[in-house]
């Protein structure tokens, strides 16, 4: 399907299906009242017998309604006008194209993208329209048998326009149209990624995923092998792997448009491809969704797929450590104590809290192979964030304020939240071990601030950087489906740092 951004006349659209909202109590928008009066009062009527009153997400599809070209003609529930906000704009675009996918309309021309939605712009109307849609209409089949794939009825609707309200407006659209599809690009391989099955996805796989990302794209990149860590010293990562027969890949994607010497910024992905919790086995319950467990991973894959489709003047590094976490002789034990690559010696209490134990070998080796001017790290990291935050937003901690507010703000922009929470000096002190430098659980107050303890070891790696990290653990998957996310928050931020970085 493609989309397209116009201005235009909502009675003179030529297509199967036209698209107008109407608030509640019957009150209908410009778009909706200007076809009610071509028609000479279709939509009124259908208010006044009661099929449509305006309540936030219902639709009703008329036919043939006289004065216009179109097929049909969609009515679209806004909810009270007052309260037409972000959230409303988003659930009324889903309902639209839920409702537009059931019909055998092969193009669309949506007016919702002209509702004013407060503190936003038309950019953001139809950035966040074409987001919705395409979450809505994704799909993941990859893994049916022959027969079922292809049963599956191929989308009629081919192309969807979202109008504007002046041609001064095309600008603008066409911008957030621009940005959307690499979004949507960047958010569809995090799902894709995601909802592959361990036995598919494994860090072999994972690698050759990110070789496959080279080429044409302007990205180049560079698997670490086991020997390679070796050598480096990854005691902490490599004790992870030591547990799994799929050999680890410390995955290395360089995208170096930017201008010469400059830092760049570096993103860290965990690329976990199933956690069993090692010997600290975790119950059967649920354990099919730790092969979720990847999604920091494939959240960095996106972001550098959106990235290279704008073709963003920035030097971004994106580096996933991918391992398996799984039982066997070889595995780490409880007690264990690790020499990460850093030096600091680590006491595995908990084989489980392994995130923590190859992320913090990349941090070390980002740090220390390219001297970030900003290193952002994206986890499915503790049980704990998703206690605390539930699956609305992401667990955001950084050693730098204004690292932590950019990324806060361009998660509003885009309605891919994440929310601070705190990781005070005090807290520290609750991974200190009887025989390590450092525990990698709390070995005081254990069932405690569990988000932050997990941010506050990996603190202790990011030395000399400008650090963030971002627990996704409640947000990368929600029920049995990948998310996507956080790939459109880091998409924003690195638009938003180059934009700045574009003033004069
Ligand atoms: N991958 C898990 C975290 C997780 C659990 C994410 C459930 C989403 C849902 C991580 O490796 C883990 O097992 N963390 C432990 C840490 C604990 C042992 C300190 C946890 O959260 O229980
Ligand atoms: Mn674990
Ligand atoms: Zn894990």
């Amino acid at each position: 399907m493609e989309y397209f951004v116009k201005s235009g006349n909502p009675e003179k659209q030529r297509v199967a299906c036209l698209i107008v909202g109407i608030f509640d109590r019957r009150s209908p928008s410009p778009a909706a009242d200007t076809i009610d009066k071509a028609s000479g009062g279709a939509i009124s009527g259908v208010m006044r017998r009661g099929d449509m009153d305006g309540k936030l997400g219902t639709t009703l599809i008329l036919h043939n309604v006289s004065g216009t070209f179109a097929d049909r003609v969609m009515l679209v529930g806004l909810g009270r006008e007052r309260s037409f906000d972000e959230a409303a704009f988003r659930k009324a675009v889903a309902a639209s194209s839920r409702a537009l996918r059931a019909t055998g309309a092969i193009d669309a021309a949506s007016y919702l993208t002209h509702l004013p939605v407060r503190n936003r712009d038309f950019q953001w109307n139809v950035t966040q329209a074409v987001l919705t849609t395409e979450d809505l209409f994704y799909r993941f089949d990859e893994c049916r048998g022959a027969k079922a794939r292809a049963d599956i009825p191929s989308p009629r609707l081919e192309r969807y326009t979202f109008d504007v309200p002046r041609r001064s407006d095309l600008p603008g659209g066409e911008r957030g149209l621009a940005e959307a599809s690499a979004i949507a690009t960047g958010v569809r391989l995090a799902k894709d990624l995601g909802n592959l099955p361990g036995n598919i996805c494994t860090p072999t796989y994972l690698a050759e995923q990110a070789r496959k990302m080279a080429g044409g794209s302007g990205i180049k990149t560079r698997i670490l092998e086991q020997e390679d860590m070796e050598r480096l010293g990854m005691g902490a990562l490599l004790s992870v792997a030591r547990g799994s027969r799929q050999p680890p890949k410390l995955i290395v994607m360089e995208y170096l448009k930017g201008p010469k010497g400059d830092k760049p910024i570096v993103l860290v992905g965990k690329g976990l491809t199933f956690d069993a919790g090692g010997i600290s086995i975790k119950p059967a319950a649920a354990m099919d969704e730790m092969k979720f467990d990847m999604c920091g991973g494939a959240g960095v894959f996106g972001t550098m797929a959106a990235l290279a489709e704008l073709k963003l003047p920035l030097n971004v590094v994106g580096i996933v450590p991918a391992s398996e976490n799984l039982p066997d002789g070889a595995a780490n034990k409880p007690g264990d104590i690790v020499t990460s690559m850093a030096g600091i010696t680590i006491e595995v209490l908990n084989t489980d809290a392994e995130g923590r134990l190859i992320l913090c070998d990349a941090l070390t080796y980002a740090e220390q192979t390219y001297e970030p001017a900003i290193c952002i790290d994206m986890a499915t990291l503790t049980g704990a964030c998703v206690v605390a935050l539930g699956s609305h937003a992401s667990g955001l901690f950084s050693n730098t304020s204004s690292l932590g507010r950019a990324l806060l703000t361009a998660g509003e922009q885009i309605g891919d939240r994440a929310w601070e929470l705190p990781m005070w000096p005090e807290y520290g002190e609750q991974i200190r071990s009887e025989f390590a430098d450092i525990a990698n659980i709390a070995t005081k107050g254990a069932r405690e601030a569990g988000a932050t303890i997990g941010a506050v070891f990996l603190q202790r790696f990011a030395r000399k950087m400008k650090w963030a990290h971002l627990d996704i653990a409640g947000t990368a998957w929600v029920g049995k489906k990948a998310s996507g996310r956080p790939v459109p928050m880091l998409v924003q931020y690195l638009l938003n740092v180059a934009a700045r970085r574009g003033e004069p």
